[in-house]
């Protein structure tokens, strides 16, 4: 049962960091990106993600974005989330590397997350990089199609990293060197196929997938459970509580 062979390697290969994925949060009813139903199947990432589409057409990105944030916002934890934030609890998860936008993490209760791709907490001004709360944000989209910063009059950008932007060094160093420190990185929800992220299990002594379908690195994975993330990690801390690991 591959749910008692990831606990025994979680409960063997210590220190064990979390790598997640959109995958993690489409139990909480947010869409993936890559996958049949995901949402660069509806619209192309370079036309609302990207950054020379915000210097391009702000409106248009923020009109994308500005859907996002409720639904993120509205979004709840699920199973997957709180099972994660048990493992750190329990002393078998180090911390969470996360793609996601999405604040459910920390939300589950999950102390150490590694915010790779940024979030929807704020906003960015790109001149006078002022930092504007979602809530602000979301109050001047009511009344207007782009949020400006209070402090210059710049429009201001998504707090979360669009293509063809460099990623938050703090956060990508901090990320690498809890990759490289790891025994093993668990991948829960990705399909791996965006980099410099997508290289972080390759860094681990070891590293295995939860996912449902294929992913880039599934030849190389200690494990690949190709099953529901929420479902895999209780059965996986069912094990654990149960003893059923040696
Ligand atoms: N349980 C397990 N796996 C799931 C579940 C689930 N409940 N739901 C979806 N998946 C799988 C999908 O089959 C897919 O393989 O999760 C994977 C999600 O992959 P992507 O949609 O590519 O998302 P992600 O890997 O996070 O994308 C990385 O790309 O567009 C950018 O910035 C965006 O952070 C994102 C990055």
């Amino acid at each position: 049962m591959s749910a008692a062979a990831l606990a025994e390697l979680i409960r063997e290969r210590q220190p064990c960091v979390v790598l997640t994925g959109a995958g993690v949060s489409t139990e909480s009813g947010i869409p993936d990106f890559r996958s049949d139903t995901g949402i660069w199947a509806e619209v192309d990432p370079f036309e609302v993600a990207s950054i020379h589409a915000f210097r391009r057409d702000p409106d248009r990105v923020w009109s994308f974005y500005r859907e996002r944030i409720h639904l993120l916002l509205e979004a709840q934890p699920n199973a997957a989330h709180e099972a994660i934030a048990t493992l750190e609890r329990s002393g078998l998860v180090q911390a969470v590397v996360t793609q996601n936008i999405d604040l459910l993490h920390s939300r589950a209760g999950s102390r150490d997350v590694v915010e790779v791709h940024g979030s929807i907490r704020s906003a960015q001004c790109l001149g006078c990089l002022w930092s504007e709360p979602a809530d602000a944000v979301l109050a001047q989209l009511e009344a207007a199609a782009t949020p400006s910063c209070p402090q210059c009059g710049e429009v201001l950008k998504p707090g979360v990293v669009l293509f063809g932007e460099l990623l938050p060094a703090a956060a990508m160093e901090r990320a690498t060197h809890l990759a490289r420190s790891a025994r093993l990185v668990l991948v829960v929800g990705s399909s791996l196929e965006v980099w410099p992220v997508a290289g972080l299990p390759l860094e681990a002594r070891g590293f295995a997938i939860v996912n449902r379908g294929p992913t880039a690195l599934d030849e190389q994975a200690l494990l690949k459970v190709d099953a529901g993330a929420g479902e895999t990690l209780r059965a996986v801390l069912d094990c654990l509580e149960e003893g059923l690991v040696s």
